[in-house]
């Protein structure tokens, strides 16, 4: 008989159809009030689930007695209770590599947008004010040849250290759990402790996961190590950063500018602070959001998923003590 699997991410035809030549599907086609009642009714059939950006709580997975796997279309798994689902051996599995250099992509196009504060001047072209030469009050500040600072040293954080070091002659700090020889070697970078890091680099870039150990890891104490002209950029996740801290220190001139992909709560409000900056650029989450990308990844979810379903160990199993294979 056919694995039941719930689906709270549409498909390209081609992914669903062979997902659905080896597995009973359900589609959640949204996640609004009528999608999650219609997730509850759906889980406690389900063997395996495939979406993401669904908070995916004991309370919920209760409900699903028979599930045996979870694969998530996104890299970042802190929407999981890792232990929880390890303890009933429930597989997660999770997409990384297929989005690293989209998302190094992404950083770098917050970093030249802010720099060059490309948004607030495309939009005086716009808005028809564009009537006579910029002066310096519309100035930007260079990219090529300032200090990227890199926190988070995995994939993501390698793919931005590579544009900014052979793109752009930037030299590379960095801040991790450990030095990496490798990377110092490949980028010419250099090691920093976080607070070194903060004082030293024009652009401050977070590229780590939010686990409980990163959360609000960058609060008023660490804005304060940075400098006025210090650009300040998140991919990773909103909770790694205080974001009234970050707001107060915006609004101090503490730093210059930033870039932000990522919220403490998402979507952002249209009331948040952070929009009444000039010098915030905030993208909706876009990290990995091209058409090839959000195809690979959803492609590796499902190969995760029917993996795991048939017994074998997903390629990129996140919880790996739940495996008994
Ligand atoms: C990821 O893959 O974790 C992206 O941030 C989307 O959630």
């Amino acid at each position: 008989m056919k694995k039941h699997v719930v689906l709270y991410k549409k498909l390209s035809p081609p992914l669903m159809a062979r997902l659905q030549q080896q597995a009973e599907v359900t589609l959640i086609e949204s996640l609004d009030a009528a999608g999650l009642a219609q997730l509850h009714d759906a889980l406690p059939r389900a063997h395996g689930l495939l979406g993401a950006s669904l908070k995916l709580d004991a309370a919920l997975l209760d409900l699903a007695p028979h599930l045996q796997a979870i694969a998530s279309v996104s890299v970042g798994v802190d929407n999981y209770d890792i232990d929880y689902l390890t303890e009933r051996r429930i597989l997660l599995s999770n997409t990384p590599d297929v989005l690293t250099e989209t998302t190094a992509d992404t950083g770098f196009a917050l970093i030249l947008t802010t720099a060059r504060r490309v948004v607030e001047l495309a939009n005086i072209v716009r808005a028809g004010e564009w009537t006579r030469n910029v002066g310096p009050a519309h100035f930007g500040t260079d990219v090529h040849g300032k200090t990227l600072g890199i926190i988070g040293m995995g994939r993501i954080g390698e793919a931005l250290a590579q544009r900014g070091h052979f793109g752009f002659g930037m030299p590379i700090i960095y801040h991790s759990h450990s030095p990496k020889p490798a990377v110092e070697q490949r980028f010419d970078a250099q090691y920093r402790s976080l607070a070194a890091l903060l004082q030293e680099a024009d652009f401050v870039c977070l590229t780590l996961p939010l686990t409980a150990e990163t959360e609000r890891l960058i609060g008023a104490e660490q804005f304060a190590q940075m400098r006025p002209e210090t650009i300040f950029i998140n991919i990773s996740r909103g909770k790694v950063v205080d974001e009234a801290a970050m707001v107060d220190a915006l609004r101090a001139g503490q730093i210059r500018a930033a870039g932000l992909d990522v919220f403490e709560r998402e979507p952002l409000g249209s009331d948040s602070p952070l929009l009444q900056t000039h010098n915030v650029v905030a993208t909706p989450h876009i990290g990995s959001a091209t058409h090839e990308t959000r195809e690979a990844m959803a492609a590796c979810a499902v190969d995760n998923l029917l993996a795991a379903l048939a017994g074998e160990r997903p390629q990129n199993l996140v919880n790996t003590d739940a495996w008994q294979g």
